[in-house]
């Protein structure tokens, strides 16, 4: 069956001498679908490409001129006849580049769908009649739609760099640097999450194909929830909690992609506590009498070195985070 060309499949069809056999061959998806859990005659079964409707000639044929294709695109996700969603399970490279009967007719004249002269919506399109769910559902209206940014931008089908999720590039942070290097240089600073160590990447915090948070968080409804998502102790809510964090959000004081204080605050302690407590009732406190610059409140860890519950406190006496 597979070696035929199509040509010959219907003639003989018309003729009525493989009626029984191209039966087979036009159910057999609907069959893989209806039995999820199929046993290994199945399994090989699905493997058989359904037979191309009219106007398609199936990749076998494409492949005939465009050799390699078709050994690339099996050995990815795209390739897995097995999972009826894959194009490989509906009309294979046409699932993409449209019904190619024409070209391969005249290959010099008519030209399939040609995603490097498509519209950044148009490729979209394409790639969103199947992903268009979970983590995909968001994309129109995201901020990469709108600035015209593509699957294609990112992603490559064909000749993928990457280990996973087939990107252009070799990893994310090389994937996102083309655009965003400010952020991805961040990450060799001093004080940074464990992304350049490979324990995190942009997309543990970000969704790059659209999110219901601001800048595509992944997690939350806001930069506080998206980093409570891990860091949950600090989620609150708290007895006494720090007006600067409840009401505002955790990057007042951190630089989610690193800087070069520790832990990734966006300034030195204790300015840091300066830039709003410049008008603290301390010097006037029991402590010492001397103006807070040349104070103990300056060393070790300054400010955090008593306040060390800044994020808030569950303590009855925590009113001033002294206490956890
Ligand atoms: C008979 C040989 C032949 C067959 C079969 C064939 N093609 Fe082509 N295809 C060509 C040739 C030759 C070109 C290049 C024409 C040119 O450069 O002007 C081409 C060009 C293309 C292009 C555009 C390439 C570019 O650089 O943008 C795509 C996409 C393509 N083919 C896809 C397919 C698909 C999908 C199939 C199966 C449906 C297919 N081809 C079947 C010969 C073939
Ligand atoms: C999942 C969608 C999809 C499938 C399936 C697919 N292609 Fe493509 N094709 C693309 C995209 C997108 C590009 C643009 C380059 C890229 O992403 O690698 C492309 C580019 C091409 C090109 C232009 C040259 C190039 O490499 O850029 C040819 C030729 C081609 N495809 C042939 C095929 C053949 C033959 C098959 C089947 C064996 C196939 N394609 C299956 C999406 C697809
Ligand atoms: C006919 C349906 C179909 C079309 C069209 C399609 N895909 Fe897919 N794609 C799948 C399926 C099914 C998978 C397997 C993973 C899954 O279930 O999401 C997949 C997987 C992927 C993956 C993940 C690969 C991995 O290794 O994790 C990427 C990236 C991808 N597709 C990009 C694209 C792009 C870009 C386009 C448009 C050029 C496209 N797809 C068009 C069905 C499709
Ligand atoms: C800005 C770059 C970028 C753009 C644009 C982009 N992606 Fe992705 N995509 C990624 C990255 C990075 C990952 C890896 C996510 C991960 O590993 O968790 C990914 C993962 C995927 C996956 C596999 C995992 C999953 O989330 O299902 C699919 C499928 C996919 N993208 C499809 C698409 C499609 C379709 C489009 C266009 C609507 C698109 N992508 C646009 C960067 C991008
Ligand atoms: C720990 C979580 C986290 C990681 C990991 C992360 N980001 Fe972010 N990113 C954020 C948060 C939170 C914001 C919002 C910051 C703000 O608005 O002050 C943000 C904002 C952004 C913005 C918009 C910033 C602006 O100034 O408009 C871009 C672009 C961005 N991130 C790219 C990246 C890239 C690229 C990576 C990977 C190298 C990455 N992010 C890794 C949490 C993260
Ligand atoms: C082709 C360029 C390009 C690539 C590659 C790219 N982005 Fe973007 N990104 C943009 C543009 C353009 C914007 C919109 C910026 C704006 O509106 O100021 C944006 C915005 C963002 C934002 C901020 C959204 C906001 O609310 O301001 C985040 C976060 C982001 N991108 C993350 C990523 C991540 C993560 C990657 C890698 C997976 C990535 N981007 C790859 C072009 C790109
Ligand atoms: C996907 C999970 C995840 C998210 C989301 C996340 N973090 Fe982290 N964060 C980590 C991990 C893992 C570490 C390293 C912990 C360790 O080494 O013990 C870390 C470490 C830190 C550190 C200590 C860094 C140092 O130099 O010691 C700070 C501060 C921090 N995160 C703040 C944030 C902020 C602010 C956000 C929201 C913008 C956030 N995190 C979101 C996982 C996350
Ligand atoms: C008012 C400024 C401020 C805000 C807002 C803030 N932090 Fe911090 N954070 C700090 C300081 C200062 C330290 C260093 C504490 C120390 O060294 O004892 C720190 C340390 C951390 C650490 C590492 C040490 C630890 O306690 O685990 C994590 C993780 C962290 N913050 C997460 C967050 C998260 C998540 C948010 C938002 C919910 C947030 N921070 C909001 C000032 C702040
Ligand atoms: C973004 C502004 C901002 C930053 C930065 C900030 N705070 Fe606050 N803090 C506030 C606000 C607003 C309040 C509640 C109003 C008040 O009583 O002053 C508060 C309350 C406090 C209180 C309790 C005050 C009281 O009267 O009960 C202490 C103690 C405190 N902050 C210490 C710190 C320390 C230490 C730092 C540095 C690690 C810091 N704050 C950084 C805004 C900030
Ligand atoms: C040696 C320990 C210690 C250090 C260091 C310290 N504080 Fe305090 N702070 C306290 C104590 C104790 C109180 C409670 C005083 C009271 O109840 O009257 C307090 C109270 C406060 C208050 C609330 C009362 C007020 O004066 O408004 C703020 C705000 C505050 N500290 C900010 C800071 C900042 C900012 C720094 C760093 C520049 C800092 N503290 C360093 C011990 C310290």
């Amino acid at each position: 069956m597979r070696c035929l060309k199509p040509m010959t499949i219907m003639t003989l069809a018309a003729a009525g001498v493989f009626a029984a056999v191209l039966t087979i061959a036009v159910t057999d998806p609907v069959v893989v679908e209806a039995a999820p859990a199929a046993g290994p005659d199945q399994a090989a079964a699905q493997q058989a490409p359904a037979t191309p409707a009219k106007g398609y000639v199936g990749a076998d044929t494409c492949a005939t001129c465009h050799t390699g294709y078709d050994t690339a695109i099996n050995a990815s996700k795209h390739g897995q006849a097995k999972n009826p969603r894959t194009p490989a399970a509906a009309q294979g490279c046409e699932s993409c580049h449209g019904p190619g009967e024409a070209h391969v007719n005249d290959p010099e004249k008519v030209k399939p769908v040609q995603f490097n002269k498509l519209s950044a919506k148009a490729v979209t399109d394409t790639c969103a009649t199947c992903h268009n769910r979970g983590p995909h559902a968001l994309w129109k209206g995201s901020q990469h739609e709108a600035r015209n940014v593509s699957c294609v931008t990112c992603h490559s089908v064909h000749q993928p760099k990457s280990a996973r999720a087939q990107l252009k590039a070799t990893n994310q942070q090389q994937q996102c640097m083309s655009c965003h290097r400010d952020k991805v240089a961040k990450l060799d600073r001093s004080g940074h999450m464990p992304v350049r160590e490979g324990k995190m990447e942009c997309t543990s915090c970000h969704n790059p194909h659209g999110s219901t948070n601001v800048r595509l968080l992944k997690a939350g409804n806001s930069i506080n929830e998206s980093c409570a998502s891990c860091h949950t102790e600090k989620r609150g809510p708290f007895l006494f909690e720090h007006a600067g964090i409840s009401g505002d959000s955790c990057a007042t004081c951190h630089d989610p992609h690193g800087s070069n204080n520790d832990r990734m605050l966006v300034a030195k302690l204790p300015f840091l506590c300066q830039r709003c407590h410049n008008h603290t009732r301390h010097p006037s406190t029991i402590y010492d009498g001397k103006v807070l610059q040349s104070s103990n409140r300056l060393y070790s860890r300054a400010c955090v070195t008593c306040h060390s519950a800044i994020h808030g406190s569950n303590h009855p006496a925590g009113s001033t985070f002294l206490r956890q």
